[in-house]
C-alpha cells in the first residue's frame, strides 16, 4: 500500500520524506531539512534559492478568476475525457494507481481526475504540483473538501497539493503510473523520469478552433492551424482525442475570466479587454486535445 512519502523527495537532497507533527523532513544520513505543512495543507517544495519561483507560478488573482470559471462546470468535460483516458491507458496494480497532475493550477482538474480514479476502486495514491503556491493552497482545500485524506492516509488513497517546479519535480524516480499535463509546460525528461515503464503522460493543448471566437476580436488575421504533436524521445503516442464543444458565457463577469485565463490575455490591450466585455456574455468554441504518451 502506498502512502505520499513513496511518491515525493526532498526538493533539496533528494532523500525521502517522512511527516512529523506539521512538517515534513528529511530521512537522509545527516539531513536536516523540513518543510512546514501551510495552515491550507499543502507543502511548499519548490526548489531552494531559485530567485524566479516566484515569477513561474500564477498569481492570486488569476487563481481567483480560473477558479470562478471552472466552477461554473464548463470545462469538465475535459477533466472528464481526461479521467477516462488515464483510466484506459495507465497501468494499475494491487495499490491502485499513483498519478501527478504536473502544472494542476487551484487543483480543480486535479480533484475531478482523483475523484474518477476513486470511483474506479484504483486509489488514487495522487499528488497535484504547481510553481503557483496560491494555486495549491486552493487545491488542497479543494482536496480536504471533497473527502481526501493526505498525509495520514492509511489506506493507500490520498490527494497531496505541493508547490513545485515541473522542470524539478520533488518526486521519486520511476514512482508513477500516470500523469497529467493540462493547459501547463511540459518537461518531457522529467516525465520520462517520474513515470515507470508502461505509464502513461496525458497532455492536454488547444486545438486549432480553440476559444475562436475570441481570437478573431482581437487578430485580424486568426491562423486557424493544427499544431503538430511533439514525438519526445522515451515516449510512443498510444492515442490522441479532439474534444470540440461551444459553451455560452452567460454574463461579462465571466467573459473577462475566461479571457483572463487565455496566453494571449496578457499581450492585448486593455482596449481589446474592454470590447471583449462590453457584451453580456458570448458564445465561444472550446477545442481541447488529449495525448496520451506511453512511456517505453
Ligand atoms: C494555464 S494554467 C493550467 C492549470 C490547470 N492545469 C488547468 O488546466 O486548469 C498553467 C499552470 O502551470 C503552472 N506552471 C507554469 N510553469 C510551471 C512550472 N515550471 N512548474 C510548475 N507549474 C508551472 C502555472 O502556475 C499554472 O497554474
Amino acid at each position: 500500500m502506498k502512502n505520499v512519502f513513496d511518491l515525493i523527495v526532498c526538493p533539496v537532497c533528494g532523500s525521502r520524506l517522512e511527516k512529523n507533527g506539521g512538517s515534513l523532513f528529511c530521512t537522509g544520513e545527516g539531513r536536516r531539512h523540513t518543510f512546514d505543512i501551510a495552515s491550507e495543507g499543502y507543502v511548499n517544495l519548490l526548489p531552494p534559492g531559485k530567485k524566479n519561483n516566484a515569477k513561474t507560478g500564477d498569481r492570486r488573482e488569476l487563481i481567483r478568476s480560473r477558479t470562478r470559471f471552472l466552477g461554473t462546470g464548463k470545462y469538465d468535460r475535459i477533466s472528464d475525457a481526461v479521467a477516462s483516458l488515464l483510466l484506459k491507458y495507465a497501468p494499475r496494480d494491487a495499490d491502485g494507481i499513483a498519478v501527478a497532475d504536473l502544472g494542476c493550477g487551484e487543483g480543480y482538474h486535479t480533484c475531478r481526475i482523483a475523484d474518477a480514479v476513486r470511483k474506479s476502486g484504483a486509489g488514487p495514491a495522487a499528488v497535484g504540483i504547481d510553481a503557483s503556491k496560491y494555486g495549491v493552497a486552493a487545491g488542497a482545500k479543494r482536496a480536504a473538501g471533497s473527502g481526501f485524506s493526505t498525509f495520514d492516509s492509511n489506506d493507500g488513497s490520498f490527494l497531496c497539493f505541493f508547490a513545485g517546479n515541473v522542470f524539478r519535480p520533488p518526486m521519486a524516480d520511476l514512482c508513477l503510473d500516470g500523469a497529467v499535463s493540462m493547459f501547463a509546460p511540459v518537461a518531457w525528461e522529467e516525465a520520462a523520469r517520474v513515470l515507470r515503464r508502461g505509464g502513461v503522460l496525458t497532455v492536454t493543448g488547444s486545438g486549432p478552433d480553440h476559444l475562436i471566437e475570441m481570437r478573431k476580436m482581437i487578430y485580424d488575421d486568426v491562423r486557424v492551424r493544427r499544431k503538430e504533436l511533439p514525438e519526445p524521445e522515451g515516449f510512443r503516442i498510444a492515442g490522441t482525442e479532439r474534444l470540440t464543444y461551444r459553451i455560452d458565457l452567460e454574463s461579462r463577469e465571466e467573459t473577462a475570466d475566461l479571457f483572463g485565463m487565455t496566453p494571449f490575455a496578457c499581450r492585448v490591450p486593455e482596449s481589446v479587454r474592454e470590447k471583449m466585455t462590453e457584451r453580456d456574455g458570448m458564445t465561444v468554441t472550446v477545442d481541447a486535445v488529449n495525448t496520451v504518451y506511453e512511456k517505453i
